[in-house]
């Protein structure tokens, strides 16, 4: 007998959610995509659809930020049966970080191998650009430093080990791919690389705490990814994410630059057809263990 996570929802509840999901289906995902905000558009891109709304999912949290759709969508994306999260889940809404990260352990019981993330971050590296890609090659989790783990608590050896490493979080392979798929698509000269550092949020950072990230080896910043990255990897799915740089972080105390939400769609909305070309190019050439796919 297991104890409860501290979610409330135990290992046979997500199972019970995941043998729902299969049961309203015949799409069998392989790839689970989670939209950040302003790009939940690559939801739209999955053919012969079958969507649901958060709200009608037993044990499935309920997305409360503008700009987030709640729906998982279920389709063939270039070929490949995926599932699509319109919408995720913020700390700053107020859930517990294992509720918010309850839909990684649904993905994987799903049958889903390669997990790919995207969010809207700001941009802490001085190279980077309004509207440049960042592929994620690592992360830094500051909740984590003051204990706020999605993994805390008992832990069920059925999802995972009890101390996953996260040394090789970030698939080297997909990353290797996004350089490659980005090429040909010509966005070499806004696709870069780095850290991105996850805070609480919902209030942005002061300047003196960019100052610091950035001091810390953070090259983007944000309110989320990071604890979605975790539970993936503690079930053993791959992991790919991908960061939009909305906005600079103010680093300047002379600077008249202020973070906002709105500029944060906007520049989402910009990009976003290129960020959906590119991840969907990616599901395309993946290579596959299920030989369905
Ligand atoms: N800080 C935190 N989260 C964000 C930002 C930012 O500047 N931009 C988009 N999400």
């Amino acid at each position: 007998m297991f104890p409860e996570s501290s979610t409330g929802i135990s290992y046979e509840d997500c199972k019970g959610t995941a043998d729902w999901l299969l049961s309203q289906t015949s799409v069998r995902p392989l790839v689970g995509i989670v939209c950040g905000s302003g790009l939940g558009g690559l939801a739209d891109m999955l053919k012969d659809q079958v969507a649901f709304n958060y709200k009608d999912i037993p044990n499935f949290p309920q997305s409360t930020v503008a700009g987030h759709a709640g729906r998982l969508v279920f389709g063939m994306l270039k070929g490949r049966p995926c599932v699509c999260m319109q919408g995720r889940f913020h700390l700053y809404e107020g859930y517990a970080i294992q509720k918010i990260t309850l839909p990684m352990r649904i993905f994987s019981l799903l049958g889903v191998e390669t997990v790919i993330l995207t969010n809207a971050a700001g941009g802490l590296n001085q190279d980077f650009k309004v509207g440049d890609i960042m592929i994620m090659k690592d992360h830094i989790n500051m909740p984590g430093f003051a204990g706020n783990n999605p993994l805390s608590g008992p832990n069920d050896d059925r999802f995972g080990v009890r101390f996953p490493c996260m040394s090789d979080a970030y698939d080297r392979e997909l990353q290797q791919l996004a350089v490659d798929v980005g090429q040909e698509l010509g966005y070499g000269d806004f696709l870069r690389e780095g850290v991105y550092c996850v805070l609480g949020g919902p209030s942005f950072e002061t300047i003196a705490e960019c100052r610091m990230l950035h001091k810390l080896g953070a090259d983007a910043v944000g309110m989320s990814t990071v604890h979605e990255v975790i539970v993936a990897r503690h079930c053993g799915m791959r992991v790919f994410a991908l960061s939009l740089i909305t906005n600079k972080a103010v680093m300047d105390y002379d600077s008249e630059e202020k973070a906002n939400h709105k500029e944060v769609l906007e520049t989402g909305q910009h990009r976003s057809i290129q960020l959906q070309k590119l991840v969907s190019t990616m599901v395309n050439r993946m290579e596959y263990n299920n030989t369905n796919a």
